[in-house]
């Protein structure tokens, strides 16, 4: 690959997935691109890179999809989850007893495993959920992981890697060497894809959002929009969890640290810009995103 071909694709993939590669990642790109020039039937990267240069639509979502990092496992890193049951289910169990709803999202999912952690943690409340409407949102850039996801299935390997034994016999059916979800698990998870580089408004508020593991990948700017966009996206005490390695300090102050809840964070009312036509009419903007859905 050309120090050409390579600024090109540095350019491109930051354009269209946001991923910031260093000047010394050369190798990592080669690894990813090679496979797939080859089984486009291209001998390599210098033709892949005019062909995208031409503007092939189809190739550009490949790329982009071959350069994500998908890792992810079963209630990964344990602690959001126990603060999830532990905590904010709890809380906002009593602090929507009224309005009976309640609203996750998993901004990038990947192939199920967190927003299916989400699920399996509000089935312990089944009880106290009854005649709530509860909704939980996997979103993800690439086509490919939410494909999987939809269908989930897993393996040996994926089920013993973070999910706790009794998870697994109660949640999922032996299929030969796969492993699949209950359907009432894969029930409570709606699928959409979506690019967090682009307008997310229309998918309405959230009690709670997981954004995990994802904006490492971002450059500084990247991530301070996304924060900005996603504290607007959040009820006013709603709260964002984010990766054991990520956080939100030095870097946007719309969300300020849940109070001795590591990796949780709430939305700053003196920092979040909320206003516009969705703020004003919270029924009509309701209404928009389940029609939406
Ligand atoms: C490392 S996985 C994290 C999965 C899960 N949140 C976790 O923590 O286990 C990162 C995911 O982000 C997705 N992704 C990358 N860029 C994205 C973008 N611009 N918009 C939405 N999703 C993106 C990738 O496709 C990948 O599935």
């Amino acid at each position: 690959m050309t120090p050409l071909d390579y600024e090109f694709l540095r350019k491109f993939l930051k354009e269209r997935s946001g991923l910031d590669l260093s000047a010394d990642k050369q190798y990592l790109v080669e690894s990813r691109l090679i496979p797939l020039a080859r089984r486009v039937g291209l001998p390599g990267i210098p033709e892949l890179v005019a062909k995208l240069k031409g503007g092939f639509e189809g190739l550009t979502a490949e790329v982009v999809e071959a350069m994500t990092t998908n890792e992810t496992f079963f209630f990964r890193d344990k602690i959001p989850f126990d603060h999830l049951r532990e905590t904010v289910l709890p809380e906002l169990l009593r602090s929507r007893a009224n309005r009976r709803s309640l609203r996750i999202w998993s901004a990038a999912s990947s192939s199920g495993q967190e927003p299916y952690s989400i699920a399996m943690c509000l089935k312990e409340f089944a009880s106290q959920l009854v005649g709530w409407r509860v909704e939980i949102l996997a979103t993800d850039l690439s086509q490919a992981v939410l494909e999987k996801s939809r269908a989930g299935i897993f393996s040996q390997f994926e089920v013993q890697r973070g999910l706790p034994i009794q998870m697994l016999v109660k949640h999922f059916t032996q299929v030969g060497e796969l492993w699949q979800l209950n359907a009432d698990i894969r029930a409570m998870v709606q699928h959409r894809q979506l690019n967090l580089l682009h307008d997310f408004s229309h998918l309405g508020t959230f009690d709670v959002i997981f954004c995990r593991n994802v904006l490492i990948y971002f450059d500084q700017d990247t991530k301070a929009g996304i924060f900005d966009r996603l504290a607007r996206m959040l009820e006013p005490d709603g709260v964002l969890t984010l990766g054991a390695a990520e956080s939100v300090v030095g870097i946007t102050d719309t969300f300020k640290p849940y109070p001795e809840r590591r990796g949780l964070y709430r939305p700053n009312p003196a920092r979040v810009a909320r206003g516009g036509a969705v703020a004003m009419m919270p029924q009509l903007f309701k209404a928009v995103a389940s029609a939406a859905r």
